[in-house]
This record gives structure tokens, sequence and C-alpha cells, in this order.
């Protein structure tokens, strides 16, 4: 993996980017993104490029040694942009026009925004496509930030109706599809269907599932335009995007087809603070993150583009934008690093190069003080560097390519939607369920690909499928051709592609290898638990539970009679959602040794193999000690030791027998 970082030349005055440039190789540092933002810089009135600093910058940087990973502007169009042309503008759900002064503010789905970018794209990639120094791409930035996939702009309006044309050819299709007849919503031609905004009660489900998924067809679509511009001006350079954490609005499989590398901005501490985490687990990692934010979308993103992963952004020390920034714990940046490699990233960005002493962020730390003077994050980059150089020198002869996890986990950006289109029940969050499988798997010490629905499961031993609502005949094909075990969460097979229950009632055409069959649904509020006999112990279940028709026995039952667990041969299935123990067993108990460990790690330790090299990270604040099973009596480690510092990682060869 290499190292590079993120860097605003526009920012600073010209005369000390050559000590920049030269700064950056010093640390180790052999990449650097810039010019994402860049767009007035680059045109600042319609029609009047300026390419001489950007031209000098990329100069200065790329003699000094460094490869450049260039963005495309088109996160940032300037003012005089949205002044002649208002219609570029993105619209919010109440149907107001998104302004100028941040950024992101423009429509997908604007025809005129389409040929703009069209047009600084091709300028750009036409003036810097074949240069030495630049080596790839980066399109736009962060698609979706700031809640931006979905516009209800009248420009948005007009292309859903074509969508929907397309997609179902008459409208007697879509009343059908979407069960118009219910309440009078009857339409007569493609022209009356509006946004699903607005209206005095919840729309209906399938027209706002058709919304959403329309929206994301939209970013894959502008997406590949930037793309196509990139591959015919630009021989042989690759093209990143970089993704969001725990951020679903769009199907980052789909675009991912397009682009050769998925990037994703990594910022654990921001993330645990701002999202739905319990207050003690908040508490112990608030420096370090959630032991499984960053694993999680490595092995995501991974998983998006056939095994190519990149860092763009790496949280260098406190952000600016969550409600509390509280600073990492000391090592943690240097741990990011390496479990990104142990993730199988090709490359590691850090978020930003220097503190910029203005504008919204000027309270985001970077490498570099607005000073100059290092900060918190500089020495751990350094030391990090420098391990990257011996242990690529110590294992030469390594195999990096034996990459192969045996649990494979289905993610499914249909089924987060339809989750919060047709939630049923406040506590059913889909993410939240699926991170929490993820995070029992791992606590086994499984490393875990992530792949969409209808991927090739043969090569796994276990399949973890949290909820599939709508499962396709691929799907089907796929869990009906593999010999892994399969663990089915509830709800899956419950809803039909346009979001009708199925005609055989769920869990619809996983009848076909389950013999059983959904005849009514509970949801609960969170004070409700379920609870049963497992192993031996008591086990507790919450949200939701499938009452059910079977010949099965059932594996656990609850007080009240019904079955929790369901197992069919290689089949298992949940009616409801376990909790994190539960769950643990159901797995240790369908394991009978095929992969292998299966004793749980101590709390905040996490391992990854990566071809020849098995890693642990210790999350925690204390030091920690990887049990035995874990940790082989092997001579000697590459990096750490069995007993392992906070916020520390070990790393070692795996033995070859
Ligand atoms: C990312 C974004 C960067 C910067 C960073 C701050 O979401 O791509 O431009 O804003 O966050 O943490």
């Amino acid at each position: 993996m290499r190292l590079g970082v993120c860097y605003y030349p526009e920012h600073w005055d010209r005369n000390i980017w050559r000590e920049d440039a030269k700064r950056m190789i010093d640390l180790g540092l052999e990449v650097v993104r810039i010019g994402e933002f860049s767009w007035a810089m680059i045109e600042p009135a319609p029609g009047v490029y300026e390419w001489n600093w950007l031209d000098e910058a990329v100069d200065v940087l790329g003699c000094a040694g460094l490869k450049l990973i260039l963005g495309t502007p088109t996160a940032t169009p300037p003012k005089w942009l949205v002044d002649t042309h208002p219609d570029i503008l993105a619209h919010d759900r109440e149907g107001r026009p998104r302004q100028f002064g941040s950024r992101r503010h423009y429509c997908f789905s604007s025809d005129q925004y389409a040929a703009e970018s069209r047009r600084i794209v091709t300028a750009m990639v036409e003036r810097y496509g074949q240069n030495n120094a630049v080596e790839a791409w980066q399109t736009d930035n962060e698609y979706g930030c700031h809640d931006t996939v979905r516009s209800y702009s009248p420009e948005a309006a007009k292309a859903f109706r074509k969508w929907l044309q397309f997609r179902y050819g008459d409208i007697a299709a879509l009343n059908e599809a979407w069960g118009t007849i219910f309440w009078s919503q009857v339409y007569r031609s493609f022209d009356e269907v509006d946004l699903p905004n607005l209206t005095v009660t919840e729309p209906n489900p399938s027209h706002v599932f058709d919304f959403y998924r329309f929206s994301s067809d939209q970013v894959v679509a502008y997406n590949k335009m930037q793309v196509n511009i990139i591959r015919a001006n630009s021989p042989g350079r690759e093209i990143y995007h970089n993704f969001m954490g725990h951020f679903t609005d769009f199907d980052h499989f789909r675009l991912s087809e397009d682009i050769d590398i998925a990037g994703w901005d990594s910022y654990p501490l921001g993330f645990l603070d701002v999202e739905d985490y319990p207050a003690a687990e908040k508490e112990k990692f608030m420096r370090q993150g959630h032991p499984d934010f960053a694993g999680f979308h490595h092995d995501l993103y991974r998983g998006c583009a056939d095994g190519r992963l990149a860092v763009m952004e790496q949280q260098p020390g406190p952000v600016n934008w969550a409600r509390h920034n509280p600073a990492p714990l000391p090592g943690m940046v240097r741990l990011w690093t390496h479990e990104a490699a142990a993730h199988g990233a090709e490359l590691l960005c850090y978020f930003r190069w220097r503190q910029a002493p203005f504008a919204q962020e000027h309270m985001h730390a970077g490498l570099l003080r607005p000073d100059n003077s290092p900060a918190q994050a500089y020495e751990e980059v350094q030391r990090a560097a420098k391990e990257f150089v011996d242990l690529k020198t110590q294992n030469e002869s390594a195999s990096f390519k034996s990459y192969a996890p045996k649990v494979a986990l289905i993610f499914s950006y249909e089924t987060q939607w339809m989750s919060e289109v047709a939630p049923q029940g406040a506590q059913w969050n889909y993410i939240r369920i699926v991170m929490q499988w993820y995070s029992v798997a791992r606590s086994l010490g499984c490393d875990i690909d992530i792949v969409a629905p209808g991927s090739e499961l043969d090569k796994y031993e276990f399949v973890l499928v949290p909820s599939l609502f709508h499962v396709s005949a691929s799907a089907l094909e796929a869990f009906s051709k593999t010999r892994a075990t399969i663990f089915f969460g509830p709800r899956s097979g419950s809803k039909t592609e346009t979001i009708q229950i199925p005609k055989n009632l769920a869990p619809g055409p996983l009848q076909e290898i389950f013999p059983l069959r959904v005849t009514h649904s509970e949801s609960f509020p969170d004070f409700h638990t379920e609870h049963g006999k497992f192993a031996g112990e008591k086990v507790f279940s919450h949200i939701w539970l499938d009452h059910v028709e079977t010949s099965l026995a059932p594996l656990v039952k609850s007080e009240t009679g019904a079955g929790l667990l369901y197992r069919s041969d290689r089949i298992w299935m949940f009616t409801t959602v376990p909790d994190e123990n539960f769950l643990y067993l159901a797995l240790t108990a369908a394991q009978e040794n095929s992969v292998g460990n299966i004793k749980s790690l101590p709390t905040g330790l996490r391992m990854r193999a990566n071809g020849e090299l098995q890693y642990a990270f210790n999350y925690n604040a204390e030091i920690s000690d990887l049990p035995s099973q874990f940790f082989p009596d092997i001579p000697t480690t590459l990096i750490g030791a069995k007993t392992i510092f906070p916020a520390d990682v070990a790393c070692w060869r795996k033995q070859q027998n």
C-alpha cells in the first residue's frame, strides 16, 4: 500500500509549493490528490480558463517525484454558473432550491449541469490527461454528501418520468406495479406522475422506492459521463471515486462497475460521534472510533470494485463537522493506516496536508498546523511509512495474492431503501443490523468479504444474510448453488421488487430452498425482547418477529411458543433480530470447525490477514493480550507482540504448513 495526501495548492502561496512537495517526499508519501474543488480558480469567468497556476502545481509536485491524482472539480460549481443557470440547483424535499455558499449544490438530473460538467471535465482532461505526473483521476467528490442524491427539482421530475417510461413501457404496468388502485392514485400517462414529496400523508411506497432507484441511477449515469471523457482522453490512467462511510443513497456496487478503484473517506471518530451507537461504546471508543467502522467499509468497498480498494481521505486529528470533535488516541492514525493495508487497500491518502486557517474547515486538523509545524499525526505517518518499507523488504518473496476470506456477508442497497420506505417498525434499521452481524463475525476472528446479492458464493464456507427483502432470481440461484452454510435474518424474501407481498407470502422465492412460510409479522418497541434457550443459555432477540408455518421444529422457541430460529440442512433462518450473544451462539453452533476459531476475541481487538501477513489491532485505550488461540507459537513478529499496547498493531507471517 502506498501513502499519499490531499493537497490544495490554491490555498497557499506559490512559493511554498516546492517546499511542501519536498516535505511530502521526505515523510514517505508517494501520491498527492489535488484539484477537486478548483472550478472557480480554473474558470474564473464563463469560458475564461486560467491554467497557469495548476500547470505550475502539477509541475512542481510531479518534479518532486510525487504521483498525482487529479480530481474533477464538479462538486463545486462556481457562483457565476449558478447565477447564469439557476436550474442546475438541487431542490430539497420541501421543493426549495439549495443555495450557493457551500458545495454539492447541483442536481444530478439537470441537463444543463451535465453539459457544463462535460465541458469543464473535457477541458481539464485534455490539458492533463497525458501528463506524466498524472497517474489517475478522481471523479467529483463524495457523491451524495450533504444529502444530495435525491433532488426534488423540476428537472428531476422530468427525468423521473422518462425513467419510469423506460422501465414500465406503458402506464398500465406502472399502475399495476405500484398498486395505484389503492386510494384512487391511478395515472393515465407518465406525464401525470410527480415526485413523491409534499403529499398529505405517506406517499405510495412503490413510488418512493422507484424514486430512490431512479436517484441512484442518476448518480451512476452522471459518473459514467465523466468516466467516458477521462477514458477517451487520458489513456492508461485509473479512475477512483471517494465514497463515504455509512452512506447508502446510491448503489455503490453499480457505480463501481465504471471505475477502477473504489476509494472511500475514513473518519472513524466523526462517525462514532454522529451515528447511533450505544453510549457506552461511544465513551469507550471516543478517541479510537468503533473497531468495526473502518473494517466494514474496507470490506464493503473492496467488494464493490473487484478487490481494488483505496482510502482517499484518512482522518489525521480532530475533524470539524461532528457534534463533538475529539483527537485520536496517540497511535490511532498509524493503526488505521496499517488496518487499511491489512484489508487490501492499495493506497491511503491523509486528509489534508496542512490545516486551512480559513472557511468552513478551519478547525479540521491536517498533517501540518496552519503555521507549518508538524501536527499530531505527522510522526505517526512517518513511522507507518517506514514500517511499510520494512515490511516490503522483509517480504519481498511473499505472495500477497492469496486473499480469500471464507465468510461472505450480503449487503443490499435495495434492502436499505425498502427499509427506509416501508420500515413497519421504528426500531428496524437495516444497516445497524448488518453492522451487528459483521461485528459478531469479526469478533470471532473471521475475515469477511462483503458482496452484492446475486454474487457467486461457491468459494465461501459461510454466507451471512442479515436481511434481504427482495430475493432476485440471481440471488436465489447463488443461494441454491453454493455448499456454504447460510444464515438468513428476518424479513428475507418478504417483498417483490416493487414492494408488494410475494404471491406465496414471505420468504417468497426462498421457499424453494427453505420449507417455511410467514403467516404474519410483528414489530416491537425498544423495551420488548423475545427470549428462549439455546446451547444451554438464555438468548434474546428484539425488534421483529415473523410467525411461521413449517414442518421444521424450531431450534429456539420463545416463551410464548413462537419459533425464533430454524434450520434445514445447511440453511439457518432467524424469524427475529437476534442480539449479539444469540447470533454468536448460533454461528458457533453451525461452525463445526469449518471456519477455525470458535472463541471470541477480547473486546476491542480485531484480526485481519492479507496474503501471508496476519495482523492484530488493539482499539482499546488499555493494553490487551491476544489469546493464544489467535496467536500461534511463532518465533518472531514483524511488528509488535502478543501483548498489544493501546492503539497499537501486531503483524506476523502466518505459519506455512
Ligand atoms: C470529506 C470531504 C472533504 C472534507 C472532509 C472533512 O467528507 O470529502 O472535502 O470536507 O470530509 O472531514
